[in-house]
């Protein structure tokens, strides 16, 4: 068969040098020095495909096969987006090569199928092709150049993404899958012949040795902070993992977790907010959300997918004002509020159960930093920061935390077969060793070990304290102005302070949180202890969610190891049961 040709050409890739001699290091991946929009911005990684070999640039996340822009997105117009990470050519790669079985997904959405990037619409093929991945062994940091065959990619020959109001604009970048349930992406083949297998990074690095597990550790970090990506197949970096680790089953295509509560706090000094700390605000006004509800994490996907309640809620403290076109809310960025919040010490919280457990949690902070994005071509014409907040589920069906909240967050997963688990924990900010400290995840590790660093001070510097309005610098205040009826100072009296004022700026400041006081202050919540925590992993319930994640229907799981739809758009002349995938 044609499909056994590509393994009698030699490959110009220069392969491990004593192959047999490794013992499974970590595989750390270094990043592409360019960041990406239109969302973002978002740091990438580089892989080359095929022979001779092609450089791209794709965001790394997410499950099953890696999804590749084919050249054919840019075959019209003379400025194409897709060209800045690059497109793949498979037509000039001789080790390209397709199978029937795969299907294809024909002018229809993505969010069908399984591993295929969800918000996109167009057509793409099942390719396979030897792909070359640049790594650095952990212990020895030795760079070399991992190859790996049967690369299992979807290539998008045409697409585009969709706003809200129906306005469509074009692709700019893939995603690199990191791994699957399964070891490999199976389908069947033409008895006699064997099976046919797509591969991913994270099973073939392992199958051959490389790594000590089946597994990744990942913090995507921020192209504005200048917080580089980590990218650690077969382990993880300690730096990157912070206070407890939540560690709970993953599903067929997804990072399920149950979300708690999402709050508003101030890390250090005062408030920018007319509160210390404010709780309650996923389930606010929604009476349907009672003690959690389940959300998936998700890299491939960029912004915080919620309730339409819930981003009510957060953004009635916020100087955003909604934009039902991009269904996102743009930041009010002449409102003097606006700069104090996202220099500010305050951040977004977001409790999880921890360990799936009935009675713990984990919280992690998101400074509203982090939440100063930029809409950018080919979504709107002049960059426009946002607050992502989108209200409404992603296109797979599912509450889902994007790319904006993974700026904050490590996730990592050990795929091992039959009770693999994914990590969640708090990730630092730009105040980062540059020294990795990679560490191993052991094939039967279900918990991971956490640094000791404290996750404020990894954002000194970054951020500016307000000053204490009960410190001593407030006493330019008038003390009967602030117990006025109304709960605050009259404009009239905030201008008189501030022409007697030496530091217009800091009474402005404090006038602004006075004017926004109301009666009803809660106490201020005490800070999470941050510090070691050597994870004491819960028992994962037997019964693994596996094929039950909410928003998948059942009937397109019914194939253990069959993503739904894989083989749905196959011609209607074959039969089908020859063409569905099998398990391992
Ligand atoms: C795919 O993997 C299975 C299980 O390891 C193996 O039996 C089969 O030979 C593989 N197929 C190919 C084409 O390598
Ligand atoms: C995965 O696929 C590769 C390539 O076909 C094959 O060599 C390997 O045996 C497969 N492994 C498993 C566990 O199926
Ligand atoms: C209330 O929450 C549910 C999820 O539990 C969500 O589907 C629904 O859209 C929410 N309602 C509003 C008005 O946001
Ligand atoms: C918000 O983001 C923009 C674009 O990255 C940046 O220029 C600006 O300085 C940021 N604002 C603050 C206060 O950090
Ligand atoms: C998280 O756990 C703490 C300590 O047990 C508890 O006080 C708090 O109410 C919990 N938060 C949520 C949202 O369940
Ligand atoms: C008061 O303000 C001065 C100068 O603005 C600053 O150096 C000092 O740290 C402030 N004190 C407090 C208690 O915030």
């Amino acid at each position: 068969m044609f499909s056994y040709i590509y393994k009698a050409i030699i490959l110009p890739i220069i392969f491990y040098q004593e192959a047999a001699a490794l013992s499974g290091q970590t595989q750390i991946i270094p990043w592409s020095s360019n960041s990406y929009g239109p969302d973002g911005p978002w740091q990438a990684v580089n892989i080359r495909i095929g022979t001779p070999l092609q450089s791209i640039d794709l965001l790394p996340g997410g499950s099953w096969m890696s999804n590749v822009l084919g050249s054919s997105v840019c075959a019209t117009g003379s400025s194409c987006i897709a060209q800045s990470a690059g497109v793949y050519d498979n037509s000039s790669s001789s080790t390209n090569f397709e199978i029937g079985q795969t299907g294809t997904i024909g002018n229809s959405t993505f969010s069908h199928t399984v591993g295929a990037l969800q918000t996109v619409f167009g057509s793409a093929h099942w390719m396979f092709d030897t792909v070359a991945v640049s790594v650095r062994e952990g212990a020895s940091g030795d760079s070399f150049v991992a190859p790996i065959q049967d690369f299992d990619m979807l290539v998008i020959s045409d697409g585009h993404e969709t706003l809200p109001d129906g306005s469509t604009y074009p692709l700019t970048i893939g995603k690199l899958a990191l791994g699957a349930p399964e070891f490999n992406q199976s389908w069947n083949y033409f008895p006699p012949n064997p099976r046919w297998n797509g591969t991913f990074i994270t099973s073939s690095m392992f199958g051959e040795g490389r790594t000590p597990s089946n597994s990744y550790g990942m913090h995507i970090g921020s192209a504005a902070f200048g917080i580089p990506g980590s990218l650690t197949i077969g382990g993880y970096d300690q730096s990157r993992v912070l206070g407890p680790v939540s560690s709970q089953p993953y599903a067929i295509d997804h990072l399920p977790i149950d979300l708690l509560d999402i709050g508003i706090g101030v890390e250090a000094g005062a408030s920018p907010f007319n509160f210390s700390s404010q709780g309650g605000l996923l389930a606010s006004g929604n009476s349907t959300i009672r003690i959690s509800m389940q959300v998936a994490v998700d890299a491939t996907v960029p912004y915080l997918y919620l309730p339409q309640s819930t981003c009510d809620s957060i953004t009635g403290n916020l100087p955003v004002t909604f934009q039902p076109k991009y269904g996102l809310y743009f930041w009010n960025t002449a409102d003097p509020q606006y700069k104090i919040i996202i220099s500010s010490p305050s951040y977004l919280s977001f409790t999880f159960r921890l360990n799936s457990a009935v009675s713990q949690n984990i919280t992690i902070k998101v400074p509203f930093s982090l939440l100063n994005l930029t809409l950018t071509s080919p979504i709107i014409s002049t960059p426009t920061l946002y607050f992502p907040c989108f209200p409404g589920q992603a296109p797979g069906g599912i509450f889902s935390l994007g790319r904006s909240f993974l700026q904050a967050a490590f996730i990592g997963v050990n795929w091992q077969t039959g009770n693999g688990v994914w990590f969640l924990a708090q990730a630092p900010g730009p105040n980062t060793p540059t020294t990795l400290a990679p560490t191993q995840i052991q094939p039967t590790d279900n918990s991971i070990v956490s640094s000791t660093t404290g996750w404020a001070d990894t954002w000194s510097g970054f951020w500016t304290i307000l000053d204490n309005p009960t410190s001593g610098n407030t006493t330019t205040i008038p003390s009967d102005n602030t117990t006025q009826s109304g709960g605050g100072l009259s404009k009239a009296a905030i201008g008189g302070i501030c022409a007697a004022a030496v530091v217009c700026l800091i009474t402005a400041l404090i006038a602004g949180y006075l004017l926004r006081k109301r009666r009803k202050e809660k106490p201020a919540e005490p800070n999470p202890t941050l510090g070691p925590h050597h994870i004491q992993h819960q028992a994962i319930p037997p019964e693994r969610e596996k094929y039950t994640g909410s928003g998948f229907a059942p009937q397109e799981l019914s194939t253990e190891s069959a993503p739904r739809e894989m083989y749905a758009h196959t011609g209607i002349n074959s039969p089908v049961e020859m063409y569905a995938p099998v398990g391992r």
